[in-house]
């Protein structure tokens, strides 16, 4: 079975409190509407892939509590090959996240299970993508090995780090919001670590996509936002799904991939929660043509 694209990455609960304002360091503030909802960049990123229309594979890790229960429940659920998600004795990872007016959030990842996340072989995969809530030996490896398979490898640096450069130059596509890349010493540093495409994202200004031979700005789509948790997991699963189906990593594709995958993240920050947000591609459609209409 060949998968279009295998992510390697975290599962998480997501305990989400909506509050008027983000708490400064030492504040408490008063919140409502408690939920619970499944999240974790690594998954959010295989269920945007999987709705988006590719078939995907999770390596994971859940601890054997009702938690990791719920969210093998959610992999079968969207059709996700969970062959290489263990269960182990840790408590499933949980983010503790504040939710404010302006749809901004402020996350706390306790990673449990997720710091467990090992590979031995990769599935035949045509996109591997991976993010930092599990090792980094661990995302090196994934991307080795997707290397030296021919897949894309496409790495999402959140939450922000400074990486190696033996991680950098084993990436095909890295894609980093502004505050990530900066963390990485900006666009030139990564395309010069032998990055073929930088892909930053930039929230409501839209994209840019950039390679060694040019830049492509990508339009930010018009929406209200609610909640921006889970939008750029959305994105980076919208775009490891269209760079599959196109095989080319060719500046004018990664930018009709990256306007997808923008519209889609634009969607899911119209609605609450991070799986609960994401969007189908028949979702997408619709809403690329209301708003291409207007
Ligand atoms: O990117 C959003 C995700 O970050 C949340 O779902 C949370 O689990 C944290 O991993």
């Amino acid at each position: 079975m060949m998968f279009d694209v295998c992510v390697v990455g975290s599962a998480n609960i997501d305990l989400v409190v909506a509050v008027e304002h983000l708490p400064e360091p030492g504040e408490t503030v008063l919140g409502r509407n408690y939920r619970e909802h499944a999240g974790g960049k690594g998954l959010n990123q295989a269920v945007a892939a999987a709705r988006a229309g590719a078939r995907v594979a999770m390596v994971g890790a859940l601890g054997h509590d009702a938690a990791g229960d719920m969210l093998a429940g959610v992999l079968v659920g969207e059709g996700i090959d969970a062959g290489n998600v263990a269960r182990v004795d840790e408590p499933t990872g949980r983010a503790l996240i504040g939710v404010a007016d302006t749809g901004e959030n402020s996350i706390i990842v306790a990673p449990g299970a997720n710091a467990s996340v090992t590979l031995n072989s990769l599935v035949a995969c045509r996109v591997v993508l991976t993010q930092l809530e599990v090792p980094l030996a661990t995302v090196q490896h994934a991307l080795q090995l997707g290397r030296e398979s021919g897949a894309i490898t496409l790495l999402n640096p959140a939450p922000a780090a400074a990486l190696p450069h033996e991680l950098l130059r084993l990436c095909d596509v890295v894609v980093p919001n502004q505050h990530e890349e900066a963390q990485l010493g900006g666009i030139d540093a990564l395309l010069a670590s032998g990055v073929r495409v930088v892909v930053s994202t930039w929230g409501a200004r839209g994209a840019l996509v950039r390679t060694r031979h040019g830049e492509r700005m990508i339009e930010p789509w018009p929406v209200q936002p609610v909640d921006t948790t889970g939008a750029g997991d959305t994105f980076c699963g919208v775009l490891a799904t269209a760079l599959a189906a196109a095989g080319s990593l060719d500046l004018d594709t990664v930018a009709g991939a990256a306007s997808r995958a923008a519209a889609a993240a634009a969607l899911s920050t119209t609605r609450a929660g991070a799986v609960p947000s994401i969007p189908t591609a028949a979702e997408v459609d619709v809403f690329v043509r209301a708003t291409s209409a207007d």
